[in-house]
């Protein structure tokens, strides 16, 4: 993959796609700007080879519409203040006005274009639409990991229309690590996967089960498994559909030798609530009416010893509603475990990562990607469509 490192920048637009979807509160204060920070490399690298930086980015999903509140304009007071320096928020991504912004901008000069998702060409790659989003720029990069797996119009089909293109550090990171523990780990290599739902991971499982040694199974998902192996789950959230699913992989993991690790207890609870009356079951012993919100301390030692060897580490999805103190011990559990751990520990999700520094132990996990649905296609065995567009 070609990288920044190798174009010649000075003097040139370059225009660079980021991942500056990040959460907000009410009054519009950044809550989380890593995706920012993580950027910040990529755009440094620019602005001290004399490039004209030029950022796209989505922000929410406005779905074509101009919407205010998925302004961009918060992101760049961000970026301002951290870069201590202007950044001019060009009024749209296209058209006459915005061309002109960026035809005036000097060397050394910040401009970020308005929510390409303002456009429902942006979703729709619509050519007419990354063709007017490309003549603003003489070099493309791609920084933007997170939304790498949608082949949106400034994600693909802009590349396609810039001389030059690369991959950005950030792109470049994320890859690397992704490659370091699925393609080439030291091994043993142990996926840690929770989350709500086994629908929509069942693609990563299955890929995942040709890479990993062992593959440990929490949070919600993990019920539907149990069920299909004939343990009374109570009220706890089931897939009902996934049941043959969720036997087939049981037998394939079997077939293949990778060692499957389900919760063998739970912390338990009568309703979903922060007061609900909860206590600690077996797998034998969930009462009729009550679910299975967090794995128990049995479970906690258990995948504690399954991760004991890993010398790689990938983790997506919590092992309970860790949102809610009363389910958040074996989640919490598991960051500490995989942050103390001998290995390269990777994390990916949104609910992982807020786990994680939830827990405080951000500091000592190997790599934290700024992915989501990206990072599960990876997963998957998937070509990201944004670095295949890289390679034309
Ligand atoms: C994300 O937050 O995962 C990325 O920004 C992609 O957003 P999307 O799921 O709306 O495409």
């Amino acid at each position: 993959m070609k990288t920044i490192r190798d174009l010649e920048l000075a003097g040139k637009r370059v225009l660079v796609r980021v991942d500056f979807n990040v959460p907000m509160d009410e009054e519009k204060n950044i809550t989380d700007d890593i995706r920012i920070r993580m950027a910040l490399p990529t755009i440094k690298h620019i602005l001290d080879h004399d490039g004209k930086l030029i950022l796209c980015s989505h922000m929410g999903r406005p779905k074509g519409q101009r919407m205010e509140e998925f302004s961009l304009a918060p992101v760049a007071d961000h970026l301002a203040e951290i870069l201590g320096r202007e950044v001019h928020l060009a009024p749209d991504c296209v058209g006459a006005e915005s061309e002109g912004v960026v035809a005036s901008m000097q060397t050394g000069e910040v401009v970020i274009l308005e929510n390409l998702r303002f456009h429902k060409e942006e979703t729709e790659n619509d050519p007419l639409f990354a063709e007017q989003i490309a003549r603003m720029a003489d070099v493309y990069i791609n920084d933007a990991f997170a939304v790498s797996h949608r082949a949106h119009a400034s994600v693909v089909g802009v590349p396609a229309h810039v001389p030059e293109q690369a991959a950005g550090f950030l792109l470049q990171t994320e890859m690397d690590f992704f490659h370091k523990a699925m393609d080439a780990p030291v091994r043993p290599l142990v996926a840690l996967v929770g989350g709500a739902k086994v629908s929509s991971k069942l693609g990563a499982l299955q890929n995942m089960l040709d890479k990993v040694d062992a593959m440990i199974i929490g949070g919600a998902m993990a019920n539907t498994f149990l069920k299909s192996q004939g343990v009374e789950m109570g009220a706890s959230k089931i897939e009902d559909d996934l049941l043959e699913a969720a036997r087939e992989l049981v037998s394939k993991a079997e077939e293949k030798g990778v060692k499957l690790y389900f919760p063998v207890d739970f912390v338990a609870a009568d309703r979903f609530a922060p007061d609900a009356v909860v206590k600690n079951v077996t797998f034998r012993d969930i009462p009729a009416g009550w679910m299975a919100l967090d794995i128990g301390p049995a479970t906690t030692s258990y995948f504690q010893e399954a991760l004991a060897d890993a010398r790689t580490i990938v983790w997506n999805g919590p092992m309970g509603a860790f949102e809610m103190d009363a389910f958040a011990r074996g989640t919490m559990a598991m960051c500490q475990t995989v942050a103390s751990a001998h290995a390269l520990s990777i994390t990916g999700g949104g609910d992982s990562n807020a786990a994680v520094k939830k827990s405080g132990e951000s500091d000592n996990i190997s790599y934290m990607s700024t992915g989501g649905g990206a990072f599960l296609s990876l997963m998957e065995g998937k070509t990201l469509p944004g670095v295949a567009a890289l390679k034309g």
